[in-house]
């Protein structure tokens, strides 16, 4: 069965939200990058770009079932234009939860992407055999994230302090938010 989902945006364009597989690292790495270079609101920047030997481990670690990633692909171009991932932790104690990283390119943002991608993943997550919670952490002043996340069911479990450092100096506080996705006790 493919997993394959054509879906239309706010603004009548379409894109193929999908697993990512192998072949992809190419298109992910470019992603990745042109975030980065285009956003303060993640830890990736210009000058801090992540080889794509990073890109293609996380790829290799999918079918292990130690990484989660969905990636929203321009029918047009080909190219990745979102994307949203889970790390599944390796240690025993952590390995009921998983961390959620996203981003949607400028070119892309504001038409729902964002929103239909963080709920096909977390709908993903709630069918994952052991995964029970769900993380991740928002710069503060991220207010439209904070706001999608809430409206997904994310909830604000507290906030570090001055915990990122922006290459200008300024610092920045984050947001570390939390879902529970399945009964206690599971
Ligand atoms: C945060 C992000 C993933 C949202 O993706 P998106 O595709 O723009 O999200 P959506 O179009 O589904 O919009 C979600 C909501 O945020 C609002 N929104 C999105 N971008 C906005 C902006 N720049 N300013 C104001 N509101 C904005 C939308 O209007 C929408 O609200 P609504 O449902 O009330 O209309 C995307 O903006 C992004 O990648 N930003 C840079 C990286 C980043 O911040 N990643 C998250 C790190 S935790």
């Amino acid at each position: 069965m493919s997993d394959e989902q054509r879906v239309t945006l706010g603004d009548g364009r379409e894109v193929i939200m999908r697993h990512s597989r192998q072949g992809d690292a190419e298109r992910v790495h470019a992603y990745i990058c042109a975030l980065g270079r285009s956003t303060d609101m993640i830890l990736t920047y210009e000058d801090d770009l992540p080889p794509i030997e990073r890109i293609q481990s996380h790829i290799d670690m999918i079918p292990k079932g130690q990484f989660y990633s969905l990636v929203a692909i321009d029918p047009e171009s080909g190219d990745v234009v979102g994307n949203a991932s889970f790390r599944f932790a390796v240690r025993k104690k952590l390995m009921h939860a998983a961390e959620l990283g996203m981003g949607v390119l400028p070119s892309h943002q504001r038409v729902g992407l964002g929103s239909m991608m963080l709920n096909r993943a977390i709908e993903d997550m709630k069918s994952h055999p052991t995964i029970e919670r769900l993380d991740l952490t928002v710069i503060a002043s991220n207010t439209h994230a904070r706001e999608m996340y809430l409206r997904a069911g994310f909830v604000e479990e507290g906030v570090k302090i001055r915990s990122l450092k922006q290459p200008d100096g300024t610092y920045d506080d984050e947001v570390v938010m939390g879902m529970w996705i399945c009964e206690l006790g599971r």
